[in-house]
């Protein structure tokens, strides 16, 4: 039996959205022990966070920095080894670099930085230090969406000649009608969120999606944003037709503005010799369209997927597993790394897909500037 893993938090407190996920996820693969952090950005509902963890209050931090400091000045058996980056998206950057820095691993939320020259520096100092790092693209750890990678990597789709990803939500749609309202919400305030609120917060989903199942990168793109009011600074819907490294043609759609949609989160790739489709809101289905043939539908936790979507459910087939267990895995995956054990391909979206999901942010903004022009990623 081994030592968990020293777990630190920044953000993921009470007030926060993914904040529940990460810490559900870490308890659940049983290899890290949460043990300290920043939990909020105010203090007192940091330390009553703490408390109600019934963590030991002097590893609950009132800053970045107080956290390396102190963590620094303890006994390395009882440093926190990984930290994990919660915040809203600005902090990221600055927050990765301290920690590389101070000789810490990192997990970190994407969209990993707001400029791609950040993701490549921290991509840079990540090497320097020989700091591990994992990106929770979250959708990369459930079981079927690993079949499909395994499929197409064992050729069973042949060569791949059009791919589709959808990702659709509406959760926009009351906010951004009133110039009050839509003030209010962090993702659509350039300050804090970055360079684009639909691309950015969702779109990278998609994108990361299409290169983690089908193994090939996105060349160019041609994108058509929607921003919906003049005064509204950021995308809140966009249309990009993307050019894969094979020739291979493909759009990713992306919307914050479709009414009534939750988090419709869809990937199609179809090649030569059949089609794969995964929908989030139905994750345990994998639809396999193999040309000629009858369509079939391929569930987690049978024998007749690979030996990776199999290693990534953990109860027999039947019993659903949901967002919670994907980002288990993705934990799952990253302690092996910490370990210094081998994991499979795939395991963990690192520092390189955050590199190639903020230049295709980038290259999308661009394009849509420019009066939709192809530009290369
Ligand atoms: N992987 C996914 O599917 C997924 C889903 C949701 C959010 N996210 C990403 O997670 C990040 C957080 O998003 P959210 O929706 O949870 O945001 P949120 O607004 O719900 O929570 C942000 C948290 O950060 C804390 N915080 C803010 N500034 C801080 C500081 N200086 N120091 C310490 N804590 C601070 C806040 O107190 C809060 O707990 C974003 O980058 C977002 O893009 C990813």
């Amino acid at each position: 039996m081994h030592n968990k893993i020293r777990l630190g938090l920044i953000g993921g407190g009470p007030r926060s959205f993914i904040g529940p996920v990460h810490r559900i996820a870490a308890y659940m693969v049983e290899e890290f022990d949460l043990t300290g952090g920043v939990f909020d950005v105010d203090f007192e509902h940091s330390l009553s966070f703490a408390k109600a963890l019934e963590l030991d209050s002097n590893r609950c931090y009132k800053d970045l920095d107080a956290f390396i400091t102190g963590e620094s000045k303890l006994p390395e058996d009882t440093r926190i080894e990984v930290v994990v980056i919660l915040t809203p998206n600005y902090l990221h950057f600055e927050m990765a670099k301290k920690l590389i820095e101070g000789g810490f691993d990192i997990i970190c939320e994407k969209p990993v930085t707001v400029y791609a020259s950040e993701a490549e520096e921290l991509s840079l100092l990540t090497q320097k230090h020989g700091t591990k790092f994992c990106l929770t693209h979250t959708y990369t750890g459930y079981p079927m969406v690993r079949q499909m990678k395994s499929m197409i990597e064992e050729g069973k789709l042949g060569r791949i000649q059009k791919v589709d990803a959808q990702y659709y939500q509406g959760w926009i749609n009351p906010f951004i009608h009133d110039s009050e309202k839509r003030k209010q919400v962090w993702r659509l305030d350039p300050a804090v969120a970055g360079q684009s609120c639909c691309m950015g917060d969702i779109g990278v989903h998609a994108f990361n999606l299409i290169e983690y199942t089908t193994g090939l990168k996105v060349q160019k793109v041609l994108s058509d944003l929607e921003t919906l009011y003049d005064d509204n600074p950021l995308d809140v819907d966009g249309t990009v037709l993307i050019r894969m490294e094979n020739g291979a043609k493909g759009v990713v759609r992306s919307s914050q503005i479709a009414s009534g949609e939750e988090n419709n989160i869809i990937i199609s790739v179809y090649g030569k010799d059949g089609g794969l489709k995964w929908a989030q809101e139905d994750p345990t289905y994998l639809h396999y369209l193999p040309e000629g043939e009858p369509a079939q539908v391929l569930k987690p936790g049978n024998p007749y997927n690979s030996e990776f979507a199999m290693d990534s459910t953990k109860i027999p087939p039947g019993h659903p597993e949901g967002l919670f267990d994907a980002m288990g895995n993705i934990y799952k995956g990253f302690s092996k790394a910490i370990r210094g054990e081998s994991y499979f391909n795939g395991a963990f979206p690192g520092i390189e897909d955050g590199v190639r999901g903020m230049r295709f942010i980038e290259a999308v903004l661009r394009s849509n500037a420019e009066g939709q022009a192809w530009v290369e990623i």
